[in-house]
């Protein structure tokens, strides 16, 4: 984006409305450990982001006036939730830039796409010999489904590296990426460092040997436009809650070809053809992956998030989030002592993880409840990158469009009493 377009994008942005939207950030605190009257400050998006009125009426909906299960019935309220399930599926589609909503299948959330495609492709494609390639700044969901599978099919595990600078290492992707990767799978947007990868590059050059390319797209989704077509991407998974929308719903892409080709993941109803008592045939994708109930009102909801985060406009996000990222920055930053673990802002989205000598994550974590500031403390599911980082946990602050700088003001101010005392 050009500087003015960021400045035009910024300057419609009106926080006030926004959070009018979200009925949690608006309820002050009435007694109790807080202070009465103040407001919650959330800053734990990238574990679970508030969801808007729209979807918490969505959801209320559907249950009140229409519930039924999906795909069985001919009657009124089942051909209604078929239909708007379609329609919900149709806009997780177009949202990530799908051909056809073929492509996508319902899912629990990320880890449960992972899996699937761990299980699904890996168990029937992978053998001795072959490589799969993640990098160092994976969440546990990227790298554990892989290790299972690799361990189960002869295959190896491969890790990217960072750089000091806490990007991915692509001076180094030559050296990682040879005939033997079978699949690349990275996250578009590290839920600890923040830092965006160049995903269509990675993906160009997994092409060029012959790899798949798989997206972890659980925290990037929720801030950037993505196009699996334009960007190159073979399989990407996302989750409803980080997407402002429900819990217990996710969603799975894969190329049609692709999709035809992987062995289901799970048996049961609603994925099979015919059933025999020697064997089973199964639907096609996308049902072929959708064994059993779907989370039919969350998946519904679903679309009424993607319509809502759609109509804000992802350029429009994105520069209200840089905003509050660099007044994020520029505020822990001059904190003695804090670090912030990641790269520059021009190279993250909208997290901060940082660890304070002489502090226990923990202990802060805690001191900022107190204060009302609410975020997230440990590992964040990222051993492997905190053995790297050098620490064993960390705090973090992550950022949504309803976010405000007084949020932040409050956030540094609460640390920075804290950090005097320690000194
Ligand atoms: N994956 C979520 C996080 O990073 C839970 O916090």
């Amino acid at each position: 984006m050009t500087e003015s377009s960021t400045a035009t994008a910024h300057s419609t942005w009106d926080v006030d409305e926004v959070r009018a939207n979200f009925p949690i950030l608006l309820r002050p605190f009435e007694s109790g450990k807080y202070r009465k009257g103040t407001l919650p400050v959330f800053l734990d998006s990238a574990a679970s982001a508030q969801k808007p009125r729209c979807v918490i009426d969505k959801e209320r909906e559907v249950e009140e006036n229409y519930y039924a299960n999906a795909y069985r019935g001919v009657y009124e309220f089942g051909a209604r939730v078929d239909e708007e399930l379609e329609a919900s599926r149709a806009k997780v589609a177009n949202l990530i830039g799908a051909a056809s909503s073929e492509e996508v299948a319902f899912t629990a959330g990320t880890t449960m796409s992972i899996n699937l495609l761990a299980r699904g492709w890996g168990g029937k494609f992978l053998g001795p010999g072959d490589e799969v390639l993640i990098s160092e700044m994976e969440h546990h969901a990227n790298i554990v489904p892989w290790q299972m599978i690799c361990a189960e099919r002869g295959a190896t595990l491969r890790w990217l590296p960072i750089t000091e600078d806490r990007r991915l290492d692509l001076n180094q992707l030559d050296e990682f990426l040879t005939r033997r990767t079978k699949m690349v799978s990275i996250t578009g947007m590290s839920n600890v460092l923040g830092t965006i990868n160049p995903i269509s590059e990675i993906a160009r050059r997994a092409h060029e040997v012959g790899a798949l390319m798989h997206v972890d797209a659980a925290q990037s989704v929720p801030h950037q436009a993505v196009s699996v077509i334009n960007d190159g991407i073979d399989f990407l998974s996302l989750s409803g809650h980080k997407l402002f929308g429900p819990s217990g719903v996710g969603a799975f892409y894969g190329r049609r070809e692709l999709l035809d080709d992987m062995n289901p993941f799970m048996g049961g109803g609603h994925m099979i053809s015919q059933v025999y008592k020697s064997h089973s045939t199964y639907s096609d994708p996308p049902a072929k992956f959708e064994a059993g109930t779907l989370p039919i009102v969350q998946a519904i909801a679903l679309g009424t998030a993607i319509d809502y985060v759609t109509s804000l406009g992802f350029d429009r996000i994105h520069a209200y989030e840089s905003q509050l990222l660099t007044y994020a920055h520029e505020g822990l930053g001059s904190i003695p002592g804090l670090t912030i673990h990641g790269p520059s802002i021009e190279h993250k989205g909208a997290i901060c993880a940082f660890t304070i000598e002489g502090a226990s994550s923990y202990d802060l974590a805690e001191w900022l409840n107190s204060k009302g500031v609410f975020v997230r403390h440990g590992h964040h599911c990222t051993m492997p990158l905190h053995q790297i980082l050098k620490i064993e946990n960390s705090v973090r602050a992550s950022f949504a469009f309803y976010n405000t700088r007084e949020e932040i003001d409050r956030l540094v101010n609460a640390i920075d009493f804290t950090v005097a005392k320690l000194r």
